[in-house]
């Protein structure tokens, strides 16, 4: 039987650390035959509803749960491990300004970014899905850079909720099954500016496009709906959404790990510098994923529109890299 994968997640006390345990532990996200050892991180005062997250999980009784440790030390809670999840960040609070939550969270994923570098397996790959998830996932590359261990092309930012709300409000206006559809595309900042691309998209053969036939549907109703379903969420439950946020998760790493089957998916990456994306800026694009690494889908021809969509979005992450700029010593 195969030995076991060391999982770290981070701010795993939090609502989506909640729906997310208990699948990578039932075998949702590393395989039905792939034992795991969860490494528990969150700060001092979350350690209490921690040990009750990990009696439940003691009392699921899962076959391939193999360990669990729980911790307030990033030193123990990335030792030797392979998947790390970094769920846990600073919410804005009342009247708090965006450049205070940057530099907030500037300082949680230098630290996390630095302990990734010094006690990471080598081959560890990194989902940053605490927000903001590009921004702090640059900031934990940068940081773990100077360690030369783990690659920076290790450090990855969630985009796949917004590529699964995309593909959802797609499959409705088209009549055809989510699973039909392939070749989706989201570019940019896991933010309102993202840039959900529906131009490739097919449905069995079918152009997607060309079966919708409405740009105005694109640019009125897709795009915004995508865009502001975060906040349509929280203002319906009255808390952020923190099931589709784990579900994502689960897909981002499940995939990178075990392949995509030669479909596109959505990640936040390290840019190469190519389709006009500044090298080193984590933005998102598609990717076709196998034996465990992920690989650009080159070549696509952006338009006028995709353009200025995609230029926008970067221009916000600019200017949460110039923000930063200045915490990365
Ligand atoms: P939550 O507030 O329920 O849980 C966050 C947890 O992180 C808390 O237990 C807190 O104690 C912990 N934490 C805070 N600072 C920490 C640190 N330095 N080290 C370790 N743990 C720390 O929040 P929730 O709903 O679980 O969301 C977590 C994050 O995920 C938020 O930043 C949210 O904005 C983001 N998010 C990202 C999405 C994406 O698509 N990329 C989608 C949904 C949420």
């Amino acid at each position: 039987s195969k030995s076991p994968i060391r999982v770290t997640v981070t701010g795993a006390a939090g609502q989506i650390g909640y729906s997310l345990l208990f699948r990578i532990a039932s075998g949702e996200m590393l395989g039905k035959d792939q034992p795991v050892i969860l490494q528990l991180l969150d700060l001092p005062q979350a350690q209490k509803a921690l040990a009750g997250v990990i009696m439940e999980l003691e009392d699921c009784a899962f076959p391939l749960l193999a360990g669990v440790i729980a911790t307030d030390d990033p030193a123990i809670a990335f030792k030797d491990t392979q998947a790390a999840l970094l769920v846990g960040a600073r919410p804005r609070g009342p009247g708090m300004e965006r450049k205070d939550l940057l530099a907030e969270n500037a300082k949680i994923f230098t630290v996390q970014g630095a302990a990734i570098g010094q006690y990471a397996a080598p081959d560890c790959r990194v989902l940053v899905v605490g927000n903001p998830c590009n921004t702090n996932a640059y900031i934990a590359k940068e940081s773990a850079k100077k360690f030369g261990r783990v690659p920076a092309k290790n450090f990855t930012a969630m985009l796949r909720l917004d590529h699964n709300r995309a593909l959802s409000q797609l499959a409705s206006k088209s009549g055809r099954t989510v699973s039909s559809l392939k070749n989706l595309v989201v570019w940019g900042n896991h933010s309102p500016t993202m840039y959900a691309d529906y131009r490739f998209v097919t449905s069995n053969g079918d152009k997607v496009k060309a079966l919708i036939n409405d740009e105005a549907w694109n640019r009125d109703v897709f795009l915004p709906t995508v865009g502001k379903r975060g906040a349509a969420i929280i203002e319906a439950r009255g808390l952020s959404s923190a099931a589709s946020a784990a579900n994502a998760a689960i897909d981002h790493m499940h995939d990178w790990f075990l392949g995509s089957n030669g479909e596109w998916v959505t990640m936040g990456v390290e840019s190469d510098g190519s389709y006009g994306i500044p090298a080193g800026i984590i933005y998102g694009v598609p990717v076709i994923t196998a034996n465990g690494e992920y690989t650009r889908v080159e070549g696509l021809e952006i338009d006028a529109f995709s353009r200025e969509r995609m230029d926008f979005t970067l221009s916000e992450l600019t200017e949460e890299r110039a923000g930063v700029a200045d915490l990365l010593v």
